[in-house]
């Protein structure tokens, strides 16, 4: 009998947790219309599923206030409407070279239409100095963006430091928890964050389609885009309050449904913690593929830090 070792966690993770898949069926099947848009029981049923939702995230994020939780598809779709909507012409922004695409080609758009984006290095283990970001703050400094787990290594930025500096200085603060959220705590209080963009279907083990971004009071997103939110559908221009501010059209109710789970609050931390534990458990994993193609271990090379990194578990089937 064959074993798949699926190591591709970091794409998307695979398989789900079981509920995920048992709630998700059992919502579409019996609750799936379209919430908000109606007021017989179906439908207000729909509607509070979403808002726990949103109140479990909330939880999650340890945010204040349910209503600031918005969904969207992904992180490219949540990252794109805090760049787009924070940034104009003639604003600086200052992000890191560890960044993922929907953060850099987001910045490099804007850039030609005369938004100056500073990029923050990284040392040899894969780490921002947090004092490097405050030494290349300006007065039009309207953003810093940083992604929390580095998807290619793992490291975990230092952003409370980062944070407080942007606090500090006034400068509003963005992170991108795609990787982070469910593998390490995210706790946005804590760290000095105004924004926080989460996708389902990484490390929170949730499906795709659907994610997110947590935005704190005081600070504002402009409208990037315009369209149906089933509320108040006689106001000609989009609704400015949050959520629906950045919620456009029907909701993936199947993908908040998965990322409800039936009231499974998706883990802080991964299985083993962060650290050395993830390489005795891929270890194992890595030596089943060794033995197969008839080599050893001899040439394996392990990037970034031993232990400030978050942990992509290996399935095993
Ligand atoms: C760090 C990071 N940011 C953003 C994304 C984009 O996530 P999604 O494809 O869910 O939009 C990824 C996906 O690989 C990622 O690793």
């Amino acid at each position: 009998m064959s074993t798949l070792i699926y190591l591709d966690n970091g794409a998307t993770s695979f398989p789900k947790p079981p509920e995920v898949y048992d709630f998700m069926d059992h919502f579409y099947r019996n609750f799936g219309v379209n919430p908000g848009r109606s007021g017989y029981d179906l439908c207000v049923e729909t509607g509070e599923l979403v808002e726990n939702t949103r109140k479990m995230l909330t939880r999650f994020f340890n945010g204040a206030d349910p209503n600031r939780l918005c969904f969207s598809y992904n992180s490219t779709d949540a990252l794109n409407l805090i760049i787009f909507g924070m940034l104009k012409p003639d604003d600086h922004a200052v992000t890191t070279t560890l960044e993922h695409n929907s953060v850099l080609r987001p910045l490099y758009h804007l850039s030609r239409t005369g938004v100056e984006v500073d990029y923050v290095p990284f040392d040899k283990a894969g780490f921002v100095d947090p004092d490097d970001f405050p030494k290349r703050f300006k007065k039009n400094t309207k953003l810093v963006i940083i992604n929390h787990a580095f998807n290619v290594i793992g490291t975990i930025q230092p952003i409370r430091e980062i944070g407080r500096h942007c606090r500090e200085h006034g400068v509003p603060f963005a992170i991108d928890a795609s990787q982070s959220a469910g593998n390490v705590p995210v706790d946005i209080e804590d760290a000095f964050v105004d924004v926080v963009a989460f996708t389902g279907h990484k490390s929170l083990l949730r499906p795709t389609g659907i994610g997110g971004l947590y935005v704190r009071e005081g600070i504002e997103i402009r409208l990037t885009r315009a369209g149906g939110t089933g509320v108040r559908s006689a106001v000609r221009t989009h609704l400015e309050e949050y959520p629906y501010r950045l919620e456009y059209g029907t909701l993936n109710v199947l993908g908040v449904a998965g990322l409800h789970a039936g009231d499974a609050e998706p883990a802080r931390s991964g299985p083993v913690g962060p650290g050395l534990g993830l390489i005795d458990l891929e270890v194992p994993a890595l030596e089943v593929l060794a033995v197969e193609r008839g080599d050893g271990l001899q040439d394996l090379v392990l990037l970034g830090h031993p232990h400030d990194k978050i942990t992509p578990y290996p399935t095993y089937y």
